[in-house]
């Protein structure tokens, strides 16, 4: 039995989905714990690509059952939309294989006006956010006014809670941000709509949970965004509002400490960063347009460009020391075949000092300037190897560096999008 938590390492879109599918061939359990559907985890098995936001990556592989744990929200429209995409591909069969607790917070169409309406309000300021409401949900949870999963199937309690919300959120859209109201007699009949299709999904997920833990099962836990997106760890206040971190497992999935037993961290073997916010490595020039054409770094959820820079050693032990790592995989090798040196960040300069460590405030964080080792590069086409032997001795370079400087193990390689481009060089789970 294993519970492994798998978590970004940098700021999202680190290709957990790809890797979560993978090591869901021998889950029982695959387990959402925070976010919502500012996520987008791609997935591509034999070709064929699947776009997840909401239902966990282990819903491809026939066996996981997926759940969404308190700790998530949840757009109900959302997740009718992806539990029949996934129905209507084959994917899901048995409802059983999805379960959504009940605890979980909602997302309404009045968090989506606001998340929008907010971000656009800060202008230079701006926190680019996905524009799914996701903060405004969390927001809610934590003021003890918002509306959970368990509340659609029941009419009295929607209704309630839909009154409790309606004058204060038409008033911020109207009064503050001049948008048109959203109607709350409409809204309580849509969201009752969705809790009917939704309620073969609610359930008790912590004692799923529980059972699978106590039984020995394999359980896999599905981060999303990443480490410096993190609420309390991450580049405040350009972040989510979630905690991403490993830790977050345990509140967001119900779960103790004492019961994980590996925590995977997850980068790609170089970065990217959406929306707004500190990236020192960040390559503004041709490096960086090489890196986003080559690694096609368009966002899953928003279809947004990414930032593209280096690999910056700084930003993965800072990770490790947040999540305690046991393992690292390192996405992307392949994009960086044909570069004749690559440049990898292993310490910052800060107003003239030298520095190892993730600094304090934003402000030092924006002032970092990388320094850099240059590794010899590699050009062959390496989207084809299947053993970590078989690669050029230079990918093998890096790759023993990044692992030496972080001082955790490169366990998992991928060299390309589809499923078997992965490369395992000890079975972890
Ligand atoms: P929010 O999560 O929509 O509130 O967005 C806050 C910040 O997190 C923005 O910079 C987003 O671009 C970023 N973000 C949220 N989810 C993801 C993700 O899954 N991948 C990458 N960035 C994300």
């Amino acid at each position: 039995m294993t519970a492994l938590v798998a978590v970004g390492a940098q700021w999202g879109d680190e290709g957990k989905g790809k890797i979560v599918d993978s090591l869901a061939l021998s889950a029982d359990l695959v387990v959402r714990f925070q976010g919502g559907n500012n996520a987008g985890h791609t997935l591509i098995v034999d070709g064929q690509k699947t776009v997840l936001h909401l239902v966990p990556s282990g819903i491809l592989q026939q066996r996981a059952v997926n759940l969404i744990g308190p700790g998530v929200v949840v757009d109900p429209k959302v997740l009718v939309e992806e539990i029949e995409k996934v129905t209507a591909q084959g994917a899901l069969r048995d409802p059983a294989r999805v379960r959504v607790s009940g605890r979980a917070h909602v997302i309404t169409p009045w968090h989506v006006a606001l998340d929008k309406a907010r971000d656009e309000a800060r202008r230079e300021g701006a926190i680019g956010t996905t524009g799914r409401g996701i903060g405004p949900s969390y927001e809610d949870k934590v003021a003890r006014r918002g509306i959970r999963v368990a509340d659609l199937l029941d009419a009295e309690s929607l209704r309630a809670a839909v009154d409790r919300n309606a004058a204060e959120k038409n008033r911020e859209l109207t009064q503050v941000h001049g948008w048109e109201p959203i109607d709350a007699d409409a809204l309580f009949e849509e969201l009752l709509d969705l809790g009917q299709k939704l309620e073969a999904y609610v359930d008790h997920t912590g004692r799923i949970l529980d059972q699978a833990l106590r039984a020995g099962k394999n359980v896999l836990f599905e981060g999303a965004q990443g480490t410096f997106l993190d609420i309390d760890h991450g580049t405040y206040p350009y972040v989510t509002s979630s905690n991403c971190v490993a830790g977050a497992v345990c509140t967001g999935a119900g779960v103790g400490p004492t019961r994980i037993d590996q925590v995977l961290g997850i980068t790609k073997a170089y970065t990217t960063r959406v929306g707004g916010g500190p990236f020192p490595t960040e390559d503004e020039g041709a490096g960086g347009q090489w890196l986003g054409e080559k690694g096609l770094e368009f966002g899953a959820t928003t279809g947004r460009k990414r930032r593209c820079g280096w690999l910056d050693i700084v930003v993965l032990r800072e990770a490790a020391i947040v999540n305690g790592f046991t393992s690292l995989a390192l996405n992307k090798l392949d994009i960086l075949s044909g570069l004749a040196e690559v440049p990898l960040a292993c310490a910052w300069r800060i107003d003239g000092k030298l520095t190892y460590d993730f600094p304090m405030t934003l402000q030092e964080l924006t002032r970092a300037e990388p320094i850099y080792e240059a590794l010899p590069g590699w050009s062959e086409d390496i989207s084809g190897v299947r053993e970590y032997d078989r690669l050029p001795d230079n990918a093998r370079r890096y790759v023993e560096r990044v692992e030496a400087l972080v001082e955790v193990p490169v366990d998992v390689i991928s060299i390309g999008p589809d499923r078997d481009q992965t490369i395992y060089r000890r079975t972890i789970f």
